[in-house]
């Protein structure tokens, strides 16, 4: 192998709740990847949400931040939890904050099933057996960043979205299907919505001009929501704004058998992203190390393919977790045995092997 001589700077952001359990399973990880291809990495390890607030009364700490503008990726594992309720200094403002501070404004969220979990979803084998989606949710816009407003008995979100935005992000999606099988489903609210219309008729007008060798489809984000549960194999790139983006998510990771499978990557304009499990940080079952690690440890390898360029490193991961899965090594979530950890080493020695 061609002796690897890249270091990388990566700050993880361990957060609440389940957040530093998993963080330390997708860490050891990265440990075994760089001892396998060489390369270097220096970890940083920072306060953010709850832990942040806490330690210094803010969920995003100036040097949080300052840390992760100079870090090559960012991982991070969940904010949030009942200790800090719906305050008005709350964990998950630090997580929208980030996310708007670097700009990241692309969000990819894959669902695939494994043949081997396909049993345990609840929906029959034959609906999900092929279903490998790519959610492309828009991520620093729409009803999280509009104004907000409470005046005694009434409140207010407005949900905006400037043609700007939708093009940037409608760009990520139809590079995206290039790669794969070359189908956009858009998802809005247009019969409804005045930001879906814009939505609806920017993602036309981008697809006529620059991505006609595409195929564009669009649907309606309430039968589309039933859609992806009826007859998921119908997607590839799902292309929609934030909130849409969220709840969808969630829903499709009942497809995949559990949400702690999903692994997710914020992107933007540069290198540096944010990578993710899409799950929370499940406050049932923190501090318990039951949690499934593979959403976060799925991260580390979108890390190493979008913002290391580490590409071997990142398919070696995912190799590694399809070939534990195939070995029936399963955490509880999915009616296995394993806890955190010990799913951790499965994925490390089918790493090794
Ligand atoms: P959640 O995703 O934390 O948990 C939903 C259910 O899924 C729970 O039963 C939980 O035990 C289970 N679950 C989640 N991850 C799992 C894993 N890795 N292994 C096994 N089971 C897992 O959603 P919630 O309960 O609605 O939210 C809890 C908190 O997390 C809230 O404060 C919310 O705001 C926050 N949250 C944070 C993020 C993030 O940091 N990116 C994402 C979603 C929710
Ligand atoms: C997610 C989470 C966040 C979101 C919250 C915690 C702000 O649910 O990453 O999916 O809604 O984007
Ligand atoms: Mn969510």
């Amino acid at each position: 192998m061609k002796q690897n001589t890249m270091s990388y700077k990566i700050v993880v952001l361990p957060g609440d709740g389940i957040g530093p359990e998993i963080s330390k399973a997708a860490m050891k990880i990265l440990q075994c990847v760089v001892k396998k291809f060489g390369f270097s990495i220096e970890t940083q390890w920072h306060d953010f949400g709850g832990a942040a607030i806490d330690a210094c009364g803010e969920p995003l700490p100036a040097s949080t931040l300052a840390a992760c503008q100079g870090a090559d990726g960012i991982f991070l594992g969940a904010v949030g939890g009942p200790k800090w309720g719906m305050n008005t200094v709350r964990p998950e403002a630090g997580l929208l904050a980030l996310r708007k501070a670097l700009g990241l404004f692309a969000n990819l969220r894959p669902v695939r099933v494994h043949p081997a979990l396909a049993a345990y979803s609840p929906l029959k084998v034959e609906r999900i057996k092929d279903v490998d989606i790519l959610i492309v949710r828009e991520l620093t816009g729409g009803l999280y960043f509009g104004e907000k407003k409470r005046n005694a008995d009434q409140a207010s979100d407005v949900c905006a979205y400037s043609r700007f935005e939708i093009l940037r992000v409608a760009k990520v999606a139809f590079e995206a299907a290039r790669e794969r099988k070359n189908h956009v489903i858009s998802i809005d609210k247009a019969n409804v919505l005045e930001t879906s219309r814009l939505w609806r008729e920017t993602v036309t007008a981008l697809h006529q001009k620059e991505y006609a060798d595409v195929q564009l489809s669009h649907e309606l984000v309430d039968s589309a929501a039933m859609k992806l549960i009826t007859a998921p194999g119908r997607y590839d790139v799902v292309l929609t704004e934030n909130l849409f983006g969220d709840i969808l998510s969630d829903e499709c990771s009942v497809l995949a058998g559990s949400i702690g499978l999903l692994g997710s990557a914020s992107l933007g304009k540069g290198k540096t992203g944010l990578y993710e499990p899409i799950h929370g940080s499940a406050p049932d079952i923190a501090g318990k190390n039951i949690a499934n690690p593979i959403g976060a440890i799925a991260s580390v390898a979108m890390m190493l393919r979008h913002s290391l360029g580490e590409h071997e490193a990142a398919n070696a991961i995912e190799q590694a977790i399809f070939a534990a899965l195939d070995n029936d090594q399963l955490t509880r979530d999915l009616g296995g045995q394993l806890d955190c950890m010990q799913m951790t080493e499965a994925v490390m020695h089918s790493f090794r092997a």
